[in-house]
């Protein structure tokens, strides 16, 4: 199974247009040594001809200019896209959809609840019915069954809650501030059903909860939420006023932050994706950066290649 990892930054990107943190100001005024970073979504093909995309992002036509295999090749429209799996309803998750729209109808993959939130909060589906539309594909969770997508045998998809924000414009968020409902995010494991390797995707994880354990344990390859080294680094850089898990995302550091969690996991490879440019680790010679280096955890950068 091929992963190639379209944009690996959080909503923003880095650097992100109105800001000067550290990193942000370090990049442009190539200070520190770091890449910059599109936004989050990767895309995963068992023969490197058809591809799932996991995210649609707002930069996705750079991503797709940056990766040849996606672009059209058989027929005067085409594309390699056979499907579009969506974890959650953010914006940087779901808005490049719109920059897809001179296609055929896109075969969308979420939860009913991430369904409700593009047709309601932020009416994205209703919006493209006026082009090609969307075939939406109800993507089951926490189930042993699975799903697949259409065009991407031998690869099957097994989702899991996850526990992350909705997003603001999310008509029941109100109610539900602080207690997300499941299916409002998720993870999913994709397993290539030839080989048997398994990639464990999620890029908003808020919370280890107990059924996430064998998830966690049977991946080859972990590419999980790398947003926050810590819990108060948007309230310490004057940014915000939430802590991490707050807004959904574990940090890295702390004795049960990500890197603990990533120490317990029999994974060949550990990769954090999804870095907001608040992050120290995106400074290739931080310290921050070096424990991870030392604790065999990788950092994904655009165009990164993983084969499982
Ligand atoms: C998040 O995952 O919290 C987002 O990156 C927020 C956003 O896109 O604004
Ligand atoms: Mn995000
Ligand atoms: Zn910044």
């Amino acid at each position: 199974m091929h992963v190639h990892v379209l944009g690996s930054g959080a909503g923003g990107g880095f650097p992100q247009w109105n800001c000067n943190c550290p990193n942000c100001r370090g990049l442009r005024e190539g200070r520190i040594r770091a890449r910059p970073r599109t936004q989050s979504s990767i895309a995963v093909s068992a023969d490197g001809q058809r591809w799932v995309l996991f995210n649609c992002s707002p930069d996705i036509r750079t991503q797709i200019q940056a990766f040849p295999a996606l672009q059209p090749g058989r027929a005067v429209r085409d594309t390699a896209i056979a499907g579009i799996v969506l974890i959650d309803a953010q914006i940087d998750h779901t808005t490049g959809l719109v920059s897809l729209r001179e296609g055929d109808a896109l075969d969308v993959y979420c939860t009913e609840r991430v369904h409700s939130d593009l047709t309601n909060g932020y009416p994205l589906f209703k919006l493209l019915a006026h082009y090609a539309g969307v075939n939406w594909h109800a993507v089951p969770f926490d189930d042993d069954a699975g799903f697949q997508v259409e065009g991407a045998d031998p690869l099957r998809f097994y989702a899991v809650s996850l526990r992350s924000e909705a997003p603001p414009y999310s008509p029941r968020r109100p109610s539900r501030r602080g207690n997300p409902a499941p299916g409002d995010n998720i993870g999913v494991l994709i397993k290539d059903t030839h080989s048997g390797a398994s990639v464990f995707y999620a890029p908003g994880l808020g919370r280890i909860e107990p059924h996430l354990a064998s998830y966690l344990q049977q991946a080859d390859c972990l590419l999980v939420d790398g947003t926050f080294w810590d819990e108060d680094e948007m309230i310490r850089l004057g940014i915000g006023t939430k802590q991490a898990r707050d807004m959904g995302h574990l940090p890295q550091s702390g004795p049960d932050g990500m890197l603990a969690v990533l120490r317990g996991a029999p994974a060949r490879r550990k990769v954090l994706i999804h870095i907001n440019n608040t992050n120290p680790i995106l400074d290739e010679d931080s310290p921050e950066r070096a424990q991870l280096a030392a604790a065999g955890i990788e950092v994904a950068y655009d165009g990164m290649d993983i084969t499982v």
